[in-house]
């Protein structure tokens, strides 16, 4: 993984037919996805269960991009070391998770994979200026985390300009996760956002046995998030 800020789509398979992830994924990078997007949920930090490492390992073999693991589960440390063996590129866990966000990050650097940290809705900046150093990725959560298919909350928006700001030169992306769409994604892009992470955007209207929806829905995001990126250069 080299670092640049072009767009890049990550569709998260917690929208994807859950009996079949490996073609899923299969057919959203076929589709011309950049990164797959893994929400990784513990029914205790968020109010809903996913999976664990076992399946993150069993999905790693079908994934040619980036597989961007999404913890939302507390306590994180406990199982660093396996979502790193499973085959995480991006391991990111959320400050509001536990007390010691600065060792996690760490620990999830010697364990071979990069680190990143996902932000709530309603947490400041302020939890994240002593971790800036440690990490690879910042998401910015634009929908409270547990489920697919919820509103974007337009608040976020100007946190993730400041967080552009706050990243400077860092090699840092910025990554947005909640309600994207082709409407809301060029006002993150503006805000300076680089990595968009779409779940029902981007399978709706698709499915194994008829992909193309899934191209057609990937290019839609990617075209008004290029846009906005255009306009800016104008500006
Ligand atoms: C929410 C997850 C998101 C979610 C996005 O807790 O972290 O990745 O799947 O889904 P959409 O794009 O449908 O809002
Ligand atoms: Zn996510």
């Amino acid at each position: 993984m080299t670092f640049d800020r072009s767009i890049k789509i990550a569709p998260s398979i917690l929208s994807a037919d859950f009996a079949n992830f490996g073609a899923e994924i299969q057919a959203i990078e076929a589709q011309g996805c950049d990164w797959v997007h893994v929400d990784v949920m513990d029914g205790h930090f968020v109010p809903n269960l996913t999976f664990g490492p076992p399946l993150c390992k069993a999905i790693r073999p079908h994934i040619k991009t980036v597989m961007d693991v999404h913890l939302m589960i507390s306590p994180v440390d406990l199982f660093i070391e396996a979502f790193a063996e499973a085959g995480a590129d991006i391991i990111s866990v959320h400050p509001e998770a536990g007390a010691h966000t600065h060792r996690t990050l760490q620990a999830i650097r010697a364990a071979g994979a990069r680190p990143g940290l996902a932000i709530n809705p309603g947490t400041g900046l302020d939890s994240i200026a002593y971790l800036l150093d440690l990490v690879d990725i910042v998401c910015i959560m634009t929908v409270n985390p547990g489920f697919g298919g919820q509103k974007f909350i337009h608040s976020q928006i100007d946190k993730v300009r400041a967080l552009r700001a706050m990243i400077g030169d860092r090699p840092i992306h910025i990554e947005i996760d909640g309600g994207v769409t082709p409407e809301t994604a060029p006002l993150v892009v503006a805000a300076g956002a680089d990595v968009l992470v779409a779940g029902s955007a981007v399978f709706k209207g698709g499915s194994v046995a008829n992909p193309a929806p899934y191209g057609e829905n990937i290019r839609a995001i990617r075209a008004a998030a290029e846009a906005a990126r255009q306009a800016d250069r104008a500006a």
